[in-house]
């Protein structure tokens, strides 16, 4: 794996002051590919921020709405995102848990996406879950390891996103689920496996940093 899909979500966390504060402190020289999927709220000031410093993080959001422009009160939608980043994640399962998203609302939103020419990172918990035509990367992430400091095995995780492959012909699949800089080598050294989506490890940026690091051992 000679340049890993390194996607840090940092989920529900973070105020502009702290997003700020976390670029200044991220320091890091990589041939991966580091992405970062922040609140909606700040997606306009880091983007600022990272084109000031020079940095190469591509920016995405972690949602976006299954509607046009209207009358839907409280949601982003691709258009506007578009301005502001070129990746979203759909499907997550926190959006699948907290937020009732059901796969025909996912894929309303992945027709959104594609429509504004977003770049989608579609979340499956399995093999089995169905991935709506044209996404571009597939992350696998089984609840069971979201949050819980227990990642599945490399093996394990290799063997699903192998399966995934063949069943959508999706060519980038990467790994969330308690990935740490411990842990990010055993999973890209993996053949089948394209990268990792970490949600914990992306909040503090030397840990960020150590973790891309890591993954080009
Ligand atoms: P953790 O890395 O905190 O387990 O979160 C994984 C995740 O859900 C990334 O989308």
């Amino acid at each position: 794996m000679s340049k890993p899909l390194i996607a840090g979500n940092w989920k529900s966390n973070k105020t502009v002051g702290e997003a700020m504060e976390w670029l200044q402190n991220f320091k890091v020289v990589t041939t991966a590919q580091v992405m970062l999927f922040v609140p909606f709220t700040l997606l306009h000031p880091l983007k600022k921020k990272i084109e000031g410093l020079h940095l190469s993080i591509e920016l995405g959001a972690q949602d976006v709405s299954p509607f046009d422009d209207g009358a839907y009160t409280g949601a982003v939608n691709a258009r506007q995102i578009k301005e502001l980043a070129d990746w979203v994640i759909i499907g997550h399962s926190e959006r699948r848990q907290h937020f009732g998203e059901t796969d025909a609302m996912l894929a309303q939103k992945v027709d959104q996406a594609k429509k504004e020419g977003l770049q989608i990172i579609y979340c499956v918990q399995d093999e089995n879950i169905p991935v709506p035509l044209g996404v571009d990367v597939i992350a696998y992430e089984p609840v069971w390891a979201i949050g819980t400091g227990k990642s599945d095995s490399p093996e394990n995780a290799s063997e699903v996103i192998s399966a995934i492959k063949a069943k959508t012909h999706v060519s980038s699949v990467i790994y969330g689920g308690s990935v740490t800089p411990e842990n990010v080598a055993s999973f890209v050294s993996r053949e089948a496996i394209d990268g990792v989506l970490p949600g914990g490890a992306s909040l503090d940026p030397e840990k960020f940093a150590n973790l891309i690091l890591c993954s080009q051992k």
